[in-house]
């Protein structure tokens, strides 16, 4: 979400205020429509060249190649009904069965293709809330660890489930499983474990979960969105990589990105069963309607074949030893960068963690400043806030462009921390204090315009509505109750959108 995580290079264009446009009068010609998307995408942050240390997965112009020209030939397909498009069918089938092998899964496991990361860990809670009810659990829990990614806040929200906050032990990050088995209770529908977690890229202690999970049966998820692809490849060349997929008994599900790791196009995910039956639950089916019977394996109807395309292509492309190699580049960064961080007495790493997802924290030097000192050199890294036991801190996502830029980025690293401790800033005044600390959710969409103001954005027209420095105003999110900084971020939403 832009307004508590970007630490932009340049101000997103569209917080510039400028308008939309009226759809022409006469088409345009085909340079005029290019034309206009390159001056749109002008600040838009680079997806190339290695200097984001998040959002962008980059395994070179061969992959983009492949992945380009499957997308195309895919382009027009719909996956609403694979009998009209039989190869939609056999594609996922492919890929699914690539996934079931790589997580150590049995001719049982199975699995469907989806959209996200988000759109897996949804459908993972759908099943979990409907097995409940087969099972006369009308108020369903799901226990989740404060770590776990806001996917199942989201699940969690829309299916009705309540969430049961389970603590993480503050040097670890890992679940703590005292409070997981104090709060496991008749209601409890589903347990969700990560592998690795975005925030500190560590793994819960999944074999112990899974033990618990069984023996009260409970369904046990494994987020393995951003992790489940690389860690096997990381646990092959000889990291330490602890079980979580199939092979650990208790785990009934699992979440993989192939959009992440995988370098599949965006749109592109996998969730894996255990069994057929538990994947019937994340289904939907309608004939009570005068139209097409629907049966939808996911929440889309209608959907692009083009990622599906795009997926299996990447992955028939690079294949093992592609892949075995890119994991090997990421190893050798984040090995670096851990040693380059852990040597700098200002900084310290946040937990211990499993692949390239490094929170950095500081007690002495303000590391939301860090971010905008950091930004001005022309490096995106995302600010985290503080929650759950985890402090405020610096987020980086290591991923293959990155893998040359490791050396630079320390030693710009290092120059920022220098920069920031010879003049922090004064940090949010006592009157700004006071407004942030008496907001409440229903008082953002009247005072949203004003607490920008008081933080150095809403420069209206040309000024952009958020500051180009992001310290302060992270500074003041940071204060706020969990229930007004959502209601903030919508209100953001609600100005961004304003067509
Ligand atoms: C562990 C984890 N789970 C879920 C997600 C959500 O994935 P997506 O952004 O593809 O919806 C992410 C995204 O980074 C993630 O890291």
């Amino acid at each position: 979400m832009p307004l508590d995580t970007r630490c932009h290079v340049a101000t997103p264009l569209s917080t510039k205020g400028v308008h939309a446009m009226a759809m022409p009068q006469q088409g345009m010609s085909t340079d005029e429509v290019f034309a206009r998307l390159d001056e749109y995408r002008q600040d838009d942050l680079p997806v190339k060249g290695g200097r984001a240390w998040g959002f962008v997965y980059d395994a070179g112009p061969e992959v983009d190649a492949v992945k380009q020209r499957a997308v195309v030939t895919y382009l027009g397909k719909n996956g609403l009904d694979p009998t009209v498009f039989p190869s939609l069918e056999r594609l996922e089938n492919d890929i699914l069965a690539i996934a079931r092998d790589h997580l150590n899964g049995g001719e049982e496991v199975v699995g469907t293709f989806t959209s996200g990361g988000t759109e897996s860990c949804m459908l993972a809670v759908k099943a979990a809330r409907e097995r409940g009810r087969a099972k006369g659990i009308e108020e369903p829990e799901l226990l989740l660890p404060v770590t776990a990614h806001a996917a199942f806040h989201k699940g969690a929200r829309y299916f009705g489930v309540k969430v049961v906050p389970v603590a993480v032990d503050p040097e670890s990050f890992m679940v703590d499983l005292a409070d997981l088995e104090a709060k496991l209770g008749p209601s409890t529908v589903l347990m969700v474990g990560s592998a690795a977690g975005y925030a500190h890229g560590v793994i819960d202690p999944i074999e112990a979960m899974g033990k618990l999970a069984k023996e009260r049966d409970v369904l046990l998820h494994v987020d393995g969105c951003i992790g489940a692809w690389l860690l096997p490849f990381l646990a092959e060349l000889g990291e330490d990589i602890p079980p979580f997929d199939f092979r650990v008994p208790g785990v009934t599900s699992i979440s993989m990105d192939l959009h992440k790791y995988a370098y599949a196009p965006k749109g592109s995910s996998v969730l894996l069963f255990r069994d057929a039956e538990l994947r019937r639950h994340s289904y939907f089916a309608c004939a009570g309607w005068t139209g097409y019977s629907v049966v939808n394996t996911t929440m889309q109807s209608t959907k692009s074949a083009a990622p599906l395309a795009g997926a299996w292509a990447v992955l028939h492309y690079l294949g093992h030893e592609g892949y075995r190699k890119l994991a090997a580049s990421i190893r050798d960064a984040t090995r670096a960068l851990l040693e380059g961080i852990e040597a700098q007495e200002d900084l310290r790493i946040l937990g211990a963690p499993k692949m390239g997802l490094i929170a950095i924290a500081s007690d002495t030097v303000e590391v939301f400043q860090l971010c905008d000192a950091l930004a001005a050199r022309g490096w995106y890294v995302q600010p985290q806030l503080a929650y759950g036991g985890s402090p405020k801190n610096v987020h980086l996502m290591v991923e293959p462009a990155n893998a040359r830029m490791a050396e630079p980025f320390l030693a710009d690293l290092a120059e920022c921390v220098r920069e920031v401790k010879a003049s922090p800033a004064e940090g949010p005044n006592e009157m700004l204090v006071q407004a942030a600390k008496m907001l409440t959710p229903e008082m953002v969409e009247q005072r949203f315009d004003e607490l920008i103001a008081m933080v150095g954005g809403g420069g209206g027209e040309e000024g952009g509505m958020l500051p180009k420095e992001r310290a302060g105003l992270n500074a003041v999110i940071d204060m706020l109750s969990t229930e007004t900084k959502e209601a903030l971020l919508k209100e953001f939403m609600s100005k961004l959108y304003r067509a």
